[in-house]
Protein backbone atom coordinates (compact mmCIF):
# COMPACT_ATOMS: atom_id res chain seq x y z
CA UNK A 1 0.00 0.00 0.00
CA UNK A 2 1.00 3.74 -0.47
CA UNK A 3 0.48 6.26 2.20
CA UNK A 4 0.93 10.16 2.21
CA UNK A 5 2.50 11.67 5.32
CA UNK A 6 2.31 15.31 6.47
CA UNK A 7 4.59 15.28 9.16
CA UNK A 8 5.32 18.16 11.39
CA UNK A 9 9.06 18.99 11.05
CA UNK A 10 10.90 21.53 13.52
CA UNK A 11 14.43 21.86 14.16
CA UNK A 12 14.44 22.44 17.98
CA UNK A 13 12.15 24.14 20.56
CA UNK A 14 12.99 27.81 18.97
CA UNK A 15 12.87 27.46 15.53
CA UNK A 16 9.27 27.64 13.99
CA UNK A 17 7.97 24.61 12.07
CA UNK A 18 6.34 23.51 9.90
CA UNK A 19 3.95 20.38 7.60
CA UNK A 20 5.98 18.42 5.04
CA UNK A 21 4.42 16.02 2.48
CA UNK A 22 6.13 13.11 2.09
CA UNK A 23 5.11 9.50 0.34
CA UNK A 24 5.61 6.38 1.67
CA UNK A 25 5.55 3.82 -1.24
CA UNK A 26 5.03 -0.47 -1.11
CA UNK A 27 4.43 -0.11 3.04
CA UNK A 28 3.60 -3.88 3.72
CA UNK A 29 -0.03 -4.23 6.13
CA UNK A 30 2.53 -5.90 8.91
CA UNK A 31 4.67 -3.33 9.78
CA UNK A 32 4.19 -1.15 12.49
CA UNK A 33 3.15 2.58 11.99
CA UNK A 34 7.13 3.10 13.64
CA UNK A 35 8.64 0.77 10.65
CA UNK A 36 6.87 2.34 8.38
CA UNK A 37 8.39 5.54 9.70
CA UNK A 38 11.89 3.45 9.88
CA UNK A 39 11.26 3.02 6.17
CA UNK A 40 10.91 6.76 5.15
CA UNK A 41 13.67 7.77 7.25
CA UNK A 42 15.78 5.31 5.42
CA UNK A 43 14.67 6.97 1.80
CA UNK A 44 15.72 10.27 3.73
CA UNK A 45 18.65 9.48 4.88
CA UNK A 46 19.78 8.04 0.94
CA UNK A 47 18.31 10.87 -0.29
CA UNK A 48 20.44 12.55 1.79
CA UNK A 49 17.94 14.86 3.67
CA UNK A 50 17.44 15.03 7.57
CA UNK A 51 15.54 12.23 8.73
CA UNK A 52 11.99 12.54 11.12
CA UNK A 53 13.14 12.73 14.51
CA UNK A 54 10.60 10.60 16.63
CA UNK A 55 11.16 8.93 20.34
CA UNK A 56 11.02 4.97 20.71
CA UNK A 57 12.72 2.51 22.47
CA UNK A 58 11.03 -1.17 23.59
CA UNK A 59 8.75 -0.96 20.64
CA UNK A 60 6.47 -3.07 22.64
CA UNK A 61 3.99 -0.93 24.36
CA UNK A 62 5.51 -1.14 27.86
CA UNK A 63 8.16 1.57 27.72
CA UNK A 64 6.14 4.51 26.70
CA UNK A 65 8.69 6.09 24.55
CA UNK A 66 6.93 6.50 21.41
CA UNK A 67 3.43 8.37 20.94
CA UNK A 68 2.62 11.56 18.55
CA UNK A 69 -1.31 12.47 17.00
CA UNK A 70 -2.36 10.94 13.98
CA UNK A 71 -5.00 12.88 12.45
CA UNK A 72 -5.51 14.33 15.83
CA UNK A 73 -5.70 11.35 17.73
CA UNK A 74 -2.76 10.66 20.31
CA UNK A 75 -1.35 6.92 19.34
CA UNK A 76 -3.78 7.02 16.35
CA UNK A 77 -7.46 5.35 15.58
CA UNK A 78 -6.67 1.97 17.45
CA UNK A 79 -8.20 2.26 21.13
CA UNK A 80 -5.64 0.95 23.92
CA UNK A 81 -2.51 0.49 21.05
CA UNK A 82 0.73 2.73 21.45
CA UNK A 83 1.90 3.99 18.08
CA UNK A 84 4.80 1.07 18.23
CA UNK A 85 2.15 -1.56 18.61
CA UNK A 86 -0.09 0.22 16.44
CA UNK A 87 -0.03 -1.73 12.63
CA UNK A 88 -0.18 -0.40 8.95
CA UNK A 89 -2.70 -2.85 8.47
CA UNK A 90 -5.53 -0.79 9.93
CA UNK A 91 -4.83 2.15 7.25
CA UNK A 92 -6.02 1.79 3.96
CA UNK A 93 -3.74 2.17 0.47
CA UNK A 94 -3.77 5.89 -0.41
CA UNK A 95 -4.90 7.12 3.23
CA UNK A 96 -3.44 10.70 4.02
CA UNK A 97 -2.32 11.19 7.68
CA UNK A 98 -0.93 14.03 9.56
CA UNK A 99 1.51 13.39 12.36
CA UNK A 100 2.13 15.46 14.67
CA UNK A 101 3.66 15.54 18.59
CA UNK A 102 1.96 16.08 21.40
CA UNK A 103 0.56 19.69 22.29
CA UNK A 104 0.80 21.05 25.47
CA UNK A 105 2.33 23.44 27.00
CA UNK A 106 4.11 21.18 29.84
CA UNK A 107 5.99 19.30 27.05
CA UNK A 108 7.83 21.42 24.88
CA UNK A 109 9.09 20.41 21.69
CA UNK A 110 12.56 19.03 21.06
CA UNK A 111 12.58 18.35 17.52
CA UNK A 112 9.72 17.04 15.04
CA UNK A 113 8.01 14.72 16.76
CA UNK A 114 10.20 14.51 20.17
CA UNK A 115 8.96 16.58 22.88
CA UNK A 116 10.50 17.39 26.65
CA UNK A 117 8.25 14.76 28.95
CA UNK A 118 11.03 15.30 32.08
CA UNK A 119 7.81 17.21 33.87
CA UNK A 120 6.33 13.83 34.49
CA UNK A 121 9.79 13.09 35.97
CA UNK A 122 9.56 15.71 38.34
CA UNK A 123 5.63 14.61 39.30
CA UNK A 124 7.37 11.18 40.27
CA UNK A 125 10.70 12.62 42.30
CA UNK A 126 8.06 14.30 44.66
CA UNK A 127 6.67 10.85 45.60
CA UNK A 128 6.25 8.50 43.46
CA UNK A 129 8.19 5.82 45.39
CA UNK A 130 8.29 3.71 48.82
CA UNK A 131 10.79 3.82 51.80
CA UNK A 132 11.62 0.43 52.48
CA UNK A 133 15.16 -0.74 54.30
CA UNK A 134 17.94 -1.99 51.81
CA UNK A 135 19.56 -5.19 52.47
CA UNK A 136 18.93 -8.83 51.69
CA UNK A 137 15.83 -9.60 49.77
CA UNK A 138 12.73 -9.32 51.81
CA UNK A 139 10.21 -12.66 52.12
CA UNK A 140 7.69 -12.45 49.77
CA UNK A 141 4.82 -12.53 51.93
CA UNK A 142 6.13 -10.92 54.90
CA UNK A 143 3.26 -8.36 54.06
CA UNK A 144 0.28 -9.58 52.74
CA UNK A 145 -1.50 -7.97 50.40
CA UNK A 146 -5.08 -8.30 50.09
CA UNK A 147 -6.11 -9.72 46.72
CA UNK A 148 -8.01 -6.04 45.92
CA UNK A 149 -5.36 -3.68 46.49
CA UNK A 150 -3.08 -6.13 44.73
CA UNK A 151 -5.19 -5.80 41.13
CA UNK A 152 -5.88 -2.00 41.55
CA UNK A 153 -2.03 -1.68 42.22
CA UNK A 154 -1.36 -3.39 39.15
CA UNK A 155 -3.99 -1.80 37.23
CA UNK A 156 -2.95 1.74 37.76
CA UNK A 157 1.08 0.78 37.15
CA UNK A 158 0.16 0.01 33.52
CA UNK A 159 0.09 3.64 33.10
CA UNK A 160 3.66 3.64 31.00
CA UNK A 161 4.18 7.43 31.02
CA UNK A 162 3.33 8.40 27.21
CA UNK A 163 1.87 11.73 27.94
CA UNK A 164 -0.96 10.98 25.08
CA UNK A 165 -3.55 11.84 27.98
CA UNK A 166 -2.35 15.68 28.25
CA UNK A 167 -2.09 15.67 24.04
CA UNK A 168 -5.71 14.59 24.15
CA UNK A 169 -6.83 16.93 26.93
CA UNK A 170 -8.24 20.66 25.94
CA UNK A 171 -6.97 21.87 29.26
CA UNK A 172 -3.63 20.09 28.76
CA UNK A 173 -4.15 18.29 32.19
CA UNK A 174 -1.91 15.67 33.85
CA UNK A 175 -4.41 14.21 35.82
CA UNK A 176 -4.79 10.68 34.78
CA UNK A 177 -0.77 9.98 34.37
CA UNK A 178 -0.39 11.95 38.23
CA UNK A 179 -3.31 9.61 39.30
CA UNK A 180 -2.34 6.41 38.18
CA UNK A 181 0.93 6.35 39.66
CA UNK A 182 -0.17 7.99 43.43
CA UNK A 183 -2.99 5.21 42.96
CA UNK A 184 -0.35 2.76 42.49
CA UNK A 185 1.37 2.84 45.66
CA UNK A 186 -1.55 4.14 47.78
CA UNK A 187 -3.59 1.11 47.12
CA UNK A 188 -0.86 -1.33 48.97
CA UNK A 189 0.06 -1.58 52.23
CA UNK A 190 3.89 -0.93 51.48
CA UNK A 191 2.66 2.20 50.53
CA UNK A 192 0.12 3.71 53.33
CA UNK A 193 3.17 5.33 55.97
CA UNK A 194 3.71 8.16 53.58
CA UNK A 195 0.94 7.97 51.80
CA UNK A 196 -0.79 11.56 52.55
CA UNK A 197 2.38 12.97 52.36
CA UNK A 198 3.08 11.09 48.79
CA UNK A 199 -0.24 12.69 47.51
CA UNK A 200 0.26 16.34 48.14
CA UNK A 201 3.83 16.20 47.05
CA UNK A 202 2.86 14.67 44.08
CA UNK A 203 0.00 17.22 43.74
CA UNK A 204 1.73 20.04 44.08
CA UNK A 205 4.55 18.98 41.46
CA UNK A 206 1.78 18.54 39.20
CA UNK A 207 0.92 22.56 40.13
CA UNK A 208 4.31 23.72 39.82
CA UNK A 209 4.16 22.32 35.82
CA UNK A 210 2.86 24.37 32.98
CA UNK A 211 -0.34 21.35 33.00
CA UNK A 212 -3.89 22.89 33.08
CA UNK A 213 -6.60 21.78 35.35
CA UNK A 214 -8.48 18.89 34.81
CA UNK A 215 -12.41 19.64 34.34
CA UNK A 216 -13.63 15.97 33.99
CA UNK A 217 -13.62 16.12 29.96
CA UNK A 218 -12.20 12.27 30.05
CA UNK A 219 -10.59 12.42 26.45
CA UNK A 220 -7.63 11.21 29.03
CA UNK A 221 -9.18 8.22 29.60
CA UNK A 222 -10.82 7.42 25.42
CA UNK A 223 -7.03 7.78 24.38
CA UNK A 224 -4.92 6.27 26.92
CA UNK A 225 -2.80 3.30 25.27
CA UNK A 226 -2.83 1.48 28.74
CA UNK A 227 -6.66 2.36 29.41
CA UNK A 228 -5.84 3.75 32.69
CA UNK A 229 -9.58 4.73 34.24
CA UNK A 230 -11.35 7.80 35.33
CA UNK A 231 -11.98 6.09 38.17
CA UNK A 232 -8.11 6.92 39.52
CA UNK A 233 -8.75 10.53 39.34
CA UNK A 234 -11.72 10.69 41.85
CA UNK A 235 -9.46 8.49 44.21
CA UNK A 236 -6.62 10.72 44.09
CA UNK A 237 -9.56 13.75 45.07
CA UNK A 238 -10.46 11.74 47.69
CA UNK A 239 -7.22 11.20 49.12
CA UNK A 240 -6.00 14.72 48.55
CA UNK A 241 -9.70 15.68 50.82
CA UNK A 242 -7.70 13.35 53.04
CA UNK A 243 -4.59 13.87 53.58
CA UNK A 244 -5.51 17.75 53.89
CA UNK A 245 -8.00 17.26 56.17
CA UNK A 246 -6.17 14.51 58.70
CA UNK A 247 -3.58 16.89 60.07
CA UNK A 248 -6.41 18.80 61.77
CA UNK A 249 -8.44 15.88 63.02
CA UNK A 250 -9.45 16.03 66.64
CA UNK A 251 -8.35 13.20 69.07
CA UNK A 252 -11.16 10.35 68.96
CA UNK A 253 -12.91 11.37 72.66
CA UNK A 254 -14.91 8.25 73.97
CA UNK A 255 -16.99 8.94 77.22
CA UNK A 256 -15.31 7.03 79.97
CA UNK A 257 -12.15 5.46 77.98
CA UNK A 258 -8.81 6.30 78.52
CA UNK A 259 -7.48 9.80 76.10
CA UNK A 260 -5.50 7.87 73.03
CA UNK A 261 -4.81 9.44 69.52
CA UNK A 262 -7.19 8.67 66.68
CA UNK A 263 -6.22 5.22 65.06
CA UNK A 264 -5.55 6.18 61.17
CA UNK A 265 -7.76 5.19 59.24
CA UNK A 266 -6.10 3.44 55.57
S1 LIG B 1 -2.35 7.67 31.94
FE1 LIG B 1 -2.33 6.59 29.95
S2 LIG B 1 -2.08 8.23 28.44
FE2 LIG B 1 -1.47 9.09 30.42
S3 LIG B 1 0.73 8.78 30.57
FE3 LIG B 1 -0.25 6.99 31.56
S4 LIG B 1 -0.39 5.47 29.91
FE4 LIG B 1 -0.01 7.42 28.88
S1 LIG C 1 8.38 2.26 21.98
FE1 LIG C 1 8.01 1.57 24.06
S2 LIG C 1 5.87 1.92 24.28
FE2 LIG C 1 6.21 2.40 22.19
Amino acid sequence: MNITLRIWRQQNGDASGKFVEYRVKEVSPDMSFLEMLDVLNENLTVRGEEPVAFEHDCREGICGSCGFLINGVPHGPRRGTTVCQLHMRFFKDGDFLTIEPWRAKAFPIVKDLVVDRSAFDRIIQAGGYISAPTGSATEAAAILVPKEAADTAFDAAACIGCGACVAACPNGAAMLFTAAKIRHLNALPQGQPQRDKRTLNMVAAMEREAFGSCTNHGECEAVCPKQIPLEFIASLNRDVIRAAWRPHREPLAVVGAPSHPAHEDV
